[in-house]
């Protein structure tokens, strides 16, 4: 039997560049499929407004099989929709119900400003792992990988760690604007390794130097980072950066 489709009234933040002036417009969009992804369900209103010779809406998108990180809007006041676990292209449209209305922004953060529209600037992000998320030592090749002994459990937590995908929504959460979650996740999966302890305490202090450099928040502890992360990374990693950068400090 054929789904009934969905008539919903979009309200979308249009903003020109960061420094112009935005503002929510409202668009209707109807018999969307339930099947629909949200992206997909945002092609086809680009699709009409080009049709009506209007500006498409600007939005970040890439793999759309919530690997990349790349799509990053807040969906009736939450990072990646009112779901949990999944970023906003694994977002479906049978979430909703026929005549709501969504309300679509970009992320809110002073370090990540507006590029267009929905789309906005994460290079602080990129910034930090080049101030110190990498390793520059050799790890050698596959055999040599399991002739290191690593504890199953530091194993997990770093692989754990790893899952995070550099989406932001942790500090679109954060009223802070902290990015505290992701820069532990980044700490964490190199600090829980041999192969990341030559360069630990550099690594540590760097990245939380450039973060703070780069206008994000101080962490207070809300956990809105934590519920809203895609990729559950918990906040353990924070306590963990935290340890770090302690020990770091006192060398
Ligand atoms: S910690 Fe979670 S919310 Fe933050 S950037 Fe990584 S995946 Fe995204
Ligand atoms: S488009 Fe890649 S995670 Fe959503």
């Amino acid at each position: 039997m054929e789904k009934k489709g969905l008539n919903l009234t979009l309200k979308i933040w249009r903003q020109d560049n960061a420094q112009a002036e935005g503002k929510f417009v409202s668009y209707e969009a109807k018999n969307i499929s339930p099947d629909c992804s949200f992206l997909e369900m945002l092609d086809i209103l680009n699709e009409q407004l080009v049709d009506k010779v209007e500006k498409p809406i600007c939005f970040d998108h890439d793999c759309r099989e919530g690997i990349c990180g790349m799509c990053s809007l807040y969906i009736n006041g939450c990072p990646h929709g009112n779901d949990s676990g999944i970023t906003t292209c694994q977002l479906h449209m049978r979430r909703f119900k026929d005549g709501d209305t969504i309300t679509i922004e970009p992320w809110r953060a002073k370090a990540f400003p507006v590029i267009k529209d929905l789309v906005v600037d994460r290079t602080a992000f990129d910034k930090i792992i080049q101030a110190g998320g990498y390793v520059s030592v050799n790890t050698g090749g596959i055999p040599d990988a399991n002739a290191i002994a690593i504890r199953k459990e530091n194993a997990d937590l770093a692989m754990d760690a790893a899952a995070c995908i550099g989406c932001g929504a942790c500090v679109a959460a954060c009223k802070n604007a902290s990015a505290m979650l992701f820069v532990s996740a980044k700490v964490s999966q190199l600090a829980l390794l041999p192969q990341g302890q030559i360069e630990a305490t550099e690594r540590v202090q760097n990245m939380v130097a450039k973060m703070d450099e780069l206008g994000f928040g101080n962490c207070t502890n809300t956990g809105a980072c934590e519920a809203e992360c895609p990729k559950e990374i918990k906040l353990t990693n924070i306590a963990r950066m935290n340890r770090e950068y302690l020990a770091a400090n006192l060398l």
